[in-house]
């Protein structure tokens, strides 16, 4: 294992609530029902899909011109901005600074694979841009989560190879990502929502380079012997 590639809303820090916040009240003012449920399938998914998603549950698909989208997307944006204003490094989910640390004395690459715009401005709040090797910036990403694209562009900029990745990830579009990509899935969450990855955990507190390493390992040693 040479990279661990990261997911930011909802491995690194708890913004995935004030995402889901901020589209329950474009949603309620649009009069679409919107709860948790539904907000499982859009995490993962950029700001332009998510609210098409959300806009064709309303039967609104065609309703809305390309400008009231986008100044519906711009009101979105705003409630987030608000409710990430005061983030700070003690909003590092619990787990994470120490991974962190671990894997920079154990030398390996890290890099962020997040499908928000507001990533880097997130990760210097926490304190922890200087910890990426690479961020990959989502606008230039064709296909989002959950294709590939977004994970093999990480592991493109590191200059590894896809197998030798761990990456981590909270939404199920993002572990769908992650597998096609070729790479080892670790999953936090629960476990329906996170079966297809090939590690889950329920908090991020259990999270540690030894166990992403011995997962890893053991996907590969498998892989192997299933191709000899
Ligand atoms: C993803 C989140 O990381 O980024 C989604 O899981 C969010 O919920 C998406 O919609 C886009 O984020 P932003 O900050 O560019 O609107
Ligand atoms: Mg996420």
């Amino acid at each position: 294992m040479k990279a661990v590639i990261f997911d930011l809303d909802g491995v690194i820090t708890d913004t995935a609530e004030y995402h889901f916040l901020a589209w329950k009240r474009i949603a309620e003012q649009l009069h679409i029902p919107f709860d948790r449920s539904f907000n499982e399938s859009l995490k993962g998914i950029g700001r332009q899909q998510s609210l098409d998603n959300i806009l064709t549950r309303g039967g609104a698909a065609s309703t809305f011109t390309t400008a009231e989208k986008q100044a519906l997307m711009r009101q979105k944006n705003q409630y987030y901005q608000k409710l990430i204003e005061n983030l700070a490094p003690g909003d590092l989910l619990p787990g994470i600074g120490k991974l962190l640390s671990e894997l920079k004395d154990e030398h390996i690459q890290i890099a962020l694979a997040s499908s928000s715009r507001n990533a880097p401005a997130i990760l210097k709040r926490l304190g922890i841009s200087g910890d990426f090797q690479a961020v990959v910036d989502p606008e230039t990403i064709e296909k989002g989560k959950p294709a590939p694209d977004i994970f093999l562009t990480a592991a493109a900029l590191l200059g590894v190879s896809p197998a030798e990745c761990a990456a981590i990830e909270d939404a199920e579009a993002g572990i769908s990502a992650i597998k096609s990509a070729g790479m080892f899935a670790v999953g936090v969450g629960d476990e329906r929502s996170m079966h297809a990855a090939d590690l889950i955990v329920s908090r991020t507190s259990q999270l540690s380079f030894h166990l992403l390493y011995s997962g890893w390992k053991r996907c590969r040693e498998r892989q192997q012997t299933e191709r000899s």
